[in-house]
C-alpha cells in the first residue's frame, strides 16, 4: 500500500528526528506536526488521495470489505504516526536537555578559558610574585649551603682518604606545608610572618658515613664567618622519644643579590646512613592513616626497637672505623 514516490510520512519524518538525522533537518512543532518536508497530515500518511467512508467508485453497496480494511489500515497508520511523533517529542526534549547541558559545559569552559587570558595571567603573576621571589631567595640559600658542604667534603676527603659525606639533599617546603604550619601556629600569613616564623622553608640534609663525621663537619661549617647559628638540636645525644636521631642546625646565611645582601634561614639536618634509613621508613609509616590505637602502640614500640638497633649499628661501625684508623696509624 505504500507509495514509494510519495513524500515522507510524518512517521518517517518523526523517525528521522528520533535518529538525530542532520541531512534532512526536521523540527517538531507543539502540535506534533513536522515541518521541513511537505506536510501530509495525519489523515493521509500513505500519500494516497484521501478517501472517506465512500469508496472510489461512489457506490457504497460495493466493496465494503475493502473499505473497512482500508479504514482499519488508516487507523493503524494514524496510531503508528502518533506513536512516532510521541517518540520524536521525547527525543526532541532529550536533545534540548543535551544542548542545554552542552551550553552549561561551554559556560564552564569559558570561565576556565578566562584563566588563560593575558589579564588573568598578569594578575596571577603580580599576586604570586612576592612569594615566588621569597622562594627564589631560599633556593639561593640552599645553593650556598650546599656548596659549603661540598667544599668541606672535597677537603676532608683528602685527609680522610674517603668521602665523609655520602649525599646532600636540598628541598624547599611546599606552599601547602608552609600554610598548614602557619595555621597550626595561628599566625596570619604574610611574606614577613612566613619568613620570620618558619625556620625550615629551606632545608638541607647531609648524610654522613659515621657519627663523628657529623660533628666534625657541623663544627667546620659553623666556624665559617658568614654562617650564624640560630638554634641547635642534638637528637643524637638526646634522641626523640620515638627514636628519631639527627643533628639539627638552624642557621642564617647571606645571599648576594643584584642590589642587596639578604640573610636567609636554613635548616640543616645531619645524619648517618642508618639514621636516615630509620627516619625515612618511619616517616612513611607515620603518615599511614587509620592505625588502630593498640596497633599504633605496638608499632611505636617496634619502631623504637629498630631505632635502638640502628643506633647500636652506628656505634659499632664507629668503633670498627676507630680501630682500623688506630691500626693504620700504628702499623
Ligand atoms: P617540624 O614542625 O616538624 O619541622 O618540627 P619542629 O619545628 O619542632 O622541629 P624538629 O627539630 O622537631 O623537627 C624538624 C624536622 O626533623 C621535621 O620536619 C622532620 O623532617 C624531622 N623529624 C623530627 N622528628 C622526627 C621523627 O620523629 N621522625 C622523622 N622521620 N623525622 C623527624
Ligand atoms: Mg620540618
Amino acid at each position: 500500500m505504500h507509495n514509494n514516490s510519495a513524500p515522507h510520512s510524518d512517521a518517517q519524518n518523526a523517525a528521522n528526528i528520533g535518529s538525530q538525522s542532520t541531512e534532512h533537518p526536521v523540527t517538531v512543532n507543539t502540535t506534533g506536526n513536522t515541518t521541513g518536508t511537505p506536510h501530509t497530515g495525519f489523515t493521509n500518511t500513505t500519500g494516497i488521495p484521501s478517501t472517506d467512508s465512500t469508496n472510489a467508485t461512489g457506490d457504497p453497496s460495493k466493496d465494503t470489505t475493502s473499505d473497512e480494511s482500508r479504514r482499519a489500515q488508516a487507523v493503524a497508520e494514524i496510531a503508528a504516526a502518533k506513536n512516532a511523533i510521541r517518540t520524536a517529542r521525547m527525543a526532541a526534549a532529550e536533545a534540548d536537555a543535551v544542548s542545554k547541558a552542552v551550553i552549561n559545559l561551554n559556560d564552564k569552559r569559558l570561565q576556565l578559558s578566562e584563566l588563560s587570558t593575558d589579564a588573568a595571567l598578569e594578575l596571577l603573576r603580580v599576586n604570586t610574585m612576592p612569594y615566588q621571589k621569597l622562594m627564589t631567595y631560599y633556593r639561593c640559600a640552599i645553593m650556598e649551603v650546599e656548596t659549603k658542604f661540598k667544599v668541606l667534603n672535597e677537603e676532608l676527603s683528602l685527609s680522610y682518604e674517603r668521602n665523609p659525606i655520602e649525599s646532600i639533599k636540598g628541598r624547599i617546603k611546599t606552599p601547602e606545608s608552609i600554610f598548614r604550619k602557619m595555621r597550626q601556629k595561628d599566625i596570619p600569613v604574610s611574606i614577613e610572618t612566613v619568613e620570620e616564623h618558619i625556620n625550615d622553608i629551606a632545608g638541607i640534609r647531609i648524610i654522613c658515613s659515621f657519627i663523628d663525621d657529623i660533628y666534625t663537619i657541623a663544627e667546620s661549617f659553623l666556624m665559617q664567618d658568614d654562617v650564624t647559628l640560630i638554634a641547635i638540636k642534638d637528637y643524637i645525644k638526646n634522641p626523640k622519644p620515638g627514636g628519631y636521631r639527627s643533628l639539627h642546625l638552624i642557621i642564617s646565611i647571606p645571599i648576594f643579590l643584584q642590589n642587596e645582601k639578604r640573610n636567609m634561614k636554613v635548616e640543616v639536618q645531619l645524619r648517618t646512613i642508618a639514621m636516615d634509613f630509620w627516619a625515612s621508613l618511619e616517616h612513611k609509616i607515620r603518615y599511614k592513616k587509620h592505625i588502630p590505637e593498640n596497633e599504633a602502640a605496638l608499632l611505636a614500640r617496634e619502631l623504637l626497637e629498630c631505632a635502638d638497633q640502628s643506633a647500636a649499628l652506628d656505634e659499632k661501625m664507629q668503633v670498627i672505623k676507630n680501630r682500623l684508623k688506630h691500626l693504620g696509624e700504628t702499623t
